[in-house]
């Protein structure tokens, strides 16, 4: 694992923005995971600011409210063409989110896999955390070579997701996830996580034992997972003098390139 640590939220922002900038540039037809939520708010205001050509770029969203259509303001695709998709110029055709109405989700499931099969793989996979340490919807317990299926949220992700519908009684409680399996299988893997609330997550995914229990952790088995923290997030963690150390004495060629 790779652990930045950026002094606030909007500087580690900017940082997996430029891991994803050089991406688009150096691969104009690379395959990107995307997430959704508050964490990539300010990463994804820095993306459309920035005018790439997106037009090779093929994504897939880790996941979808069930029983939610794209139609519904509080829908995953609601908040992805507001938030990104309608200020770049990619291809409608190339964007893919599990769809939240489908009437048979178990063939609709094996189909987003063999979608993400088809189009080579993802290369970088984008990635919130939740304070109970999951990754796309995959809450604690999630088998740990999971892929796409249904998930039932917790108590505790509802209540964290309230916010979104205005009152705990409107959260769903089935999505459509990627798996952890079809997570680790990307060639890379960066976890943006931002504030305090974030930090016992972290932490766990970061320095705890590989458990399902924590989701995140299932990151110490990726071949190359970035995880990119401000202060608030890191605040648990107990080696991050030397993650600092590690970043600021990268060589020339591990650079990520500036703005
Ligand atoms: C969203 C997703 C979730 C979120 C996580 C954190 O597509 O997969 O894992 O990344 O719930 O959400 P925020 O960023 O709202 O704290």
């Amino acid at each position: 694992m790779e652990i930045i640590i950026q002094p606030s939220a909007e500087d580690a922002a900017e940082m997996a923005e430029r891991i994803i900038s050089n991406l688009i540039i150096t691969n104009p037809q690379a395959v990107i995971g995307l997430a959704t939520g508050s964490t990539p708010l300010h990463l994804y205001r820095r993306l459309a600011a920035k005018g790439l050509d997106w037009s090779g770029i093929t994504t897939f969203n880790l996941d979808e409210y069930l029983g939610v259509g794209a139609e519904h303001p509080q829908s995953y695709h609601a908040f992805m063409q507001e938030n990104l998709f309608r200020h770049v110029n990619v291809d409608a055709k190339n964007v893919h989110l599990p769809d939240g109405m489908t009437p048979d989700p178990e063939t609709h499931c094996h189909a987003y896999e063999e979608k993400i099969r088809a189009a080579g793989g993802i290369d970088l996979q984008l990635l919130g955390i939740g304070t109970d340490g999951h990754i796309g919807f995959n809450e604690p317990t999630s088998s740990l070579s999971s892929r796409t299926r249904i998930k039932t949220l917790t108590a505790r992700t509802r209540r964290d997701n309230a916010r979104f519908f205005g009152s705990e009684k409107d959260v769903p409680f089935h999505v459509i996830t990627m798996g952890i399996g079809t997570i680790l299988e990307s060639r890379t893997a960066l976890l943006l996580a931002t504030g305090e609330n974030k930090a016992e997550a972290v932490e766990g995914a970061v320095e705890g034992a590989l458990t399902s229990m924590n989701p995140a952790s299932a990151l110490q088995l990726h071949r190359r997972a970035i995880i990119c923290l401000d202060e608030a997030a890191a605040s648990k963690l107990q080696r991050r003098d030397y993650y600092r150390w590690v970043f600021e004495n990268k060589p020339p060629w591990q650079k990520i390139p500036p703005n």
